[in-house]
């Protein structure tokens, strides 16, 4: 039986990525998707969303709103750096028709929680943008974090940021939130800079979704491209894009592309360093660790996954 999966996104081009790897994905159920702000507004996102579902033809797949910015915050603004890396519209200027389809009606909190509490153990949260949707969830519902199996792609912790020398974006965004996470929640997987910016994709792979001559593949190679640019100038010795939101997901299909560390995390929240990911010490001689943080990945195998699922999926979407 497919596994069930929630995708909450702050969508952002590398979340459009992680998107279309979930539907390219035979072992997974899209059940929903949630939506947060982080590289875009919250409405951005939203419709970012709908916009691919509806490209890839999963108008089935409902998309809820999640809490518009941090609950320390009265409001958010998109960063300079978001809209240079991911596009004014997140999806690197790529142009998809305006949706038909509408947000649906409900919190995403509340789709959440209910969903944990519907299917338990067969349903996998990977969440690709800040932690704050996940955090009012634990907030709201104290069953959640115990019941629960999510994946994240946040945080750095053998390596250092990309928005500070310590703190990587997507925590960066909601540090209070992310450490209510790491503290409560007992199964959480973090896949963090660590990895991520081990997995890189250049221009070479996305000609061949250009090659395709479909819209999806047009899309994808559209949004990369751009996505693929911006590194260019904010990471030139990388020599490719941080494919870092849809290595969570792999790494839900298939958690041996990584090997992790068990460990209790906390994230700073006061001080210089807040933001920083870090061991918890006041949890460090705990023998139940509730965190797995991936600190190695199976490059190879997971660039190929990655170009077989979504070139297949591209050339579905004539
Ligand atoms: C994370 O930040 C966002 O800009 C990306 O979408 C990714 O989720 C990388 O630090
Ligand atoms: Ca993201």
């Amino acid at each position: 039986m497919a596994k069930k999966i929630i995708l909450d996104l702050d969508t952002g081009v590398d979340d459009a990525l992680a998107l279309s790897y979930a539907l390219a994905s035979e072992e997974l159920d899209v059940i929903g998707v949630t939506g947060t702000y982080g590289n875009v507004l919250l409405e951005t996102g939203a419709r970012n969303n709908l916009a691919i579902l509806e490209l890839f033809g999963r108008t089935d797949v409902p998309v809820y709103a999640g809490l518009p910015h941090a609950s320390t915050r009265d409001g958010f603004e998109v960063l300079e750096i978001s809209e240079f890396i991911h596009g004014k519209n997140g999806i690197g200027e790529a142009e998809l028709p305006e949706p038909a389809g509408e947000v649906a009606d409900g919190s995403a909190v509340d789709f959440l929680i209910d969903s944990v509490k519907q299917h338990g153990d067969d349903l996998v949260i990977v969440a690709t943008g800040p932690m704050t949707n996940l955090a009012a969830a634990i907030r709201q519902d104290p069953g959640f974090a115990d019941n629960a199996h999510i994946v994240i792609m946040g945080g750095a912790l053998t390596v250092p940021g990309n928005v500070a020398p310590w703190a990587e974006a997507n925590i960066n965004q909601d540090p209070d939130a992310a450490d209510e996470l790491f503290r409560a929640a007992r199964d959480v997987t973090m896949i963090g800079l660590d990895v991520t910016l081990q997995t890189l994709l250049t221009y070479e792979e996305t000609a061949k979704w250009r090659e395709l001559g479909t819209r999806g593949g047009d899309f994808l190679a559209v949004a990369t491209d751009y996505y693929i640019k911006a590194y260019e100038t904010t990471a030139p010795h990388l020599g490719g894009c941080g494919l870092h939101d849809p290595l969570a997901v792999a790494v839900a299909v298939d958690p041996s592309l990584v090997t992790c560390l068990d460990i209790n995390m906390k994230v700073d929240t006061e001080g210089e360093t807040r933001g920083r990911t870090i061991g918890n010490e006041e949890r460090l001689n705990d023998p139940v660790k509730t965190a797995k943080v991936a600190v190695g990945v199976d490059v190879e195998r997971f660039l190929n996954e990655l170009m077989t699922r979504l070139t297949k999926l591209a050339e579905s979407a004539k």
